[in-house]
């Protein structure tokens, strides 16, 4: 089924926005723009609930129901539990609290598998642990393709290995990793789990029951929502994992690795990334509500972009003076796509702006699987990201603006 793109970007008062009219969007893995029903929520939320909520006149007791309505319909469209999903504030932060509790959890001499292909935020502070006394085993990239291969990671998976962390999608490679062949890999070696799906989420929010990690760990600023980390933790682990919050919150699973105060208005702004799927699921004839709505859009996304990204990446695979990271089949990927060039990645974006093209360039925080693939982190890549939004139309103008900067 097409998307509908003119209803699509009606949902978005960006682009009804005049001091960005002209202004082709490509730098959506950094931050996307936020769909109204955010925008509106939150603003309410300011004007009207903005008190310490779950207290009992009603601006506190609407804000309260809010931010739970908000945990309640993400968590159905995750596929999981309203309490094994929690808001802080940031992916970074969350996976800090996540290592903390892991490092009370383990034993010295145990291990955790990390990969040389994540962001930052889910690699840095597990490998930390090493100062604890835990192993950290890296399961390495291909240096040419940045791909992960599953078989090298069976060579690393023995009895000491507690948890695998490892991308949905990382930020420069783009590939879709195999999320479920992967969690069934390192369960089976008596491993947890734990997804960075930031790179994922916003092209379709994933069925994370389905994929089976015991983590997934998203972005709702980059997912048309507000600045939120978004934290799946499975019952089973939450439990087995000590507490990070004040001592009275244990007994609450959604609390206990969120030990700073919620951001209200946020997280109840959040409620409104669940209004914007469902419409997008209804209006394209689709159900209406929940995880069927959400699987419905998430097809939808994926469709739209997949699209797009072909002539895209056949248009770069056929330059010579690009190198173009990651798969080169658009099912194989995110519409995130990560270029070397001679020049530094930063001053091609800057050349692309005075086209009207929003990207960026950078070392976008994922140095390690950049000197990995032998490219300088200092040179940085340019960044080419999109999302469902985006149009043909943008597309073309974005190749034509190419075609002038490179
Ligand atoms: C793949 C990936 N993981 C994690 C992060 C960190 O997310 P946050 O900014 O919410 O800490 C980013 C941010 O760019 C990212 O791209």
């Amino acid at each position: 089924m097409t998307l509908d793109s003119t209803w699509v970007r009606g949902r978005f008062p960006a682009f009804a926005e005049p001091s960005l009219a002209g202004q082709a969007f490509f730098e959506n893995a950094g931050g996307s723009y936020a769909c109204a029903p955010v925008i509106d929520r939150l603003t309410r939320f300011y004007r009207s609930r903005k008190v310490q909520p779950y207290a009992p006149y009603e601006a506190s007791r609407l804000g309260g129901a809010e931010m739970d309505e908000a945990r309640t319909r993400l968590a159905a469209m995750l596929g999981v539990e309203t309490d094994e999903l929690s808001f802080g504030p940031s992916t970074t932060q969350n996976t800090y609290v996540l290592a903390r509790a892991f490092a009370q959890a383990m034993q010295p001499g145990e291990a955790i598998v990390v990969t040389n292909q994540d962001h930052e935020a889910n690699s840095g502070t597990w490998r930390r642990l090493a100062e604890e006394g835990i192993e950290i085993r890296e399961w390495r990239i291909d240096p040419e393709t940045g791909h992960l291969d599953p078989e090298a990671l069976e060579d690393l998976l023995d009895e000491k290995v507690r948890l695998v962390v490892f991308p949905h999608v990382s930020n420069v490679v783009g590939e879709i990793n195999d999320v479920a062949a992967i969690s069934a890999l390192a369960h089976a070696a008596g491993a947890f789990v734990c997804v960075d799906g930031v790179s994922y989420a916003p092209h379709g929010l994933p069925d994370v029951d389905a994929l089976g990690p015991d983590i997934y760990l998203f972005s709702a600023y980059k997912t048309y929502g507000p600045h939120q980390g978004l934290m799946v933790i499975r019952r089973a682990l939450g439990e087995w994992l000590p507490n990070q919050a004040h001592y009275f919150n244990a007994d609450v699973l959604y609390k206990r690795f969120t030990p700073a105060g919620p951001d209200h208005a946020q997280v109840a702004a959040s409620a409104g990334m669940a209004d914007y799927i469902e419409a997008l699921s209804a209006h394209h004839g689709g159900p209406a509500h929940g995880a069927a709505a959400a699987r419905h859009a998430h097809d939808l996304m994926r469709g739209h972009e997949t699209a797009l990204l072909q002539p895209l990446l056949d248009y770069l695979s056929a330059r010579n003076d690009v190198r173009l990271l990651g798969p080169t089949r658009a099912e194989r990927r995110a519409p995130t796509v990560a270029l070397e060039l001679s020049a530094p990645g930063a001053g091609v974006a800057a050349a692309l702006a005075l086209e009207g093209i929003m990207a960026g360039g950078g070392d976008f925080y994922a140095v390690r699987p950049l000197e990995a693939m032998g490219v300088d982190p200092d040179k940085g890549v340019l960044r080419l990201s999109f999302v469902h939004y985006t149009t043909e139309a943008e597309v073309d103008k974005l190749i034509a603006a190419l075609d002038k900067a490179l």
